[in-house]
């Protein structure tokens, strides 16, 4: 099946969901996408066994249109594209390796086709094996997840789809992923079996704190988000609203998470 994204990404890219891969208009720039095997993410996984699937997700970097290529780096700015896989790790829902970012860099995320978790925690200073602060963010298609700075993440499919997502980001600084190795993963594992989702806390850390879940907020004026409203273009219309990425601690993130209405998602 092909599915086309441009109604949540506002540029022309499609997902051929039976290879799976993204499909991109000439007008955009794009390369071939790294490939996340499963061979790389076994430490981060809790059933170390598997021996499928062999490829999880796919992380096209640095997607742009052309005519845009002096606007992303005037702004210091990178979008890149993800997909990722609806298949299972044993009883773990498919994931992401996990990363934090240096400093206090934030990120801007974009659900483009299916749902998504997203797991952001945040460590205590001193120790990174405390986690102070956990949030589980829900979000469908359309809707714009915001981390903070000070939190890690992992993105989650839940299924049954294939989940793509697109982010913002600041394109001067390199993901960091030794600690969530050191862990051995995030501080919760997802899991799922007979259709019920469970939050395992992951024993590698000394502490952690409770889940707490949420939704991303329908609109954030301050960086010039509403759902259903693809983020791509702010990078013509409105760059000042991606300002936060590059200065994330000028900015207050109180407002980007509502409390979970445990609906369909
Ligand atoms: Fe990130």
């Amino acid at each position: 099946m092909i599915a086309a994204l441009k109604g949540f990404s506002g540029v022309e890219i499609s997902l051929d969901t039976a290879k799976p891969e993204l499909v991109f208009a000439t007008e955009l720039n794009a390369h071939a996408p790294g490939i996340r095997t499963l061979e790389e993410m076994r430490e981060v996984i809790l059933d170390k066994t598997l021996v499928l699937p062999k490829e999880l997700y796919y992380m096209y970097r640095d997607v742009y249109m052309k005519k845009d290529t002096g606007l992303l780096q005037s702004h210091k700015l990178r979008y890149d594209v993800t997909l990722i896989k609806p298949d299972m790790l044993g009883k773990e829902l498919m994931k992401t390796a996990g990363h934090y970012h240096p400093g206090d860099f934030g990120e801007l995320y974009e659900v483009l086709h299916g749902r998504c978790f997203c797991l952001l925690q945040r460590y205590r200073t001193e120790d990174a094996t405390v986690i102070e602060e956990a949030i589980l963010v829900k979000a469908k298609a359309g809707q714009k997840i915001v981390i903070p700075p000070g939190f890690g993440h992992i993105l989650v499919n839940p299924g049954p789809q294939h989940l793509v997502t697109s982010n913002w980001v600041s394109s001067e600084f390199k993901s960091e992923y030794e600690l969530y190795k050191e862990t051995q993963g995030a501080a919760y594992f997802i899991m799922q079996e007979n259709a019920k989702v469970t939050y395992i806390p992951n024993p590698n850390f000394k502490k952690v704190t409770a889940l707490r879940i949420v939704e991303p907020a329908g609109r954030i004026e301050a960086f010039g988000l509403a759902e259903g409203s693809p983020m791509y273009p702010l990078i013509n219309r409105s760059p000042e609203k991606l300002a936060f990425l590059n200065r994330p601690l000028d900015f207050n993130y109180a407002d980007v998470f509502v409390n979970s209405s445990g609906g369909l998602l």
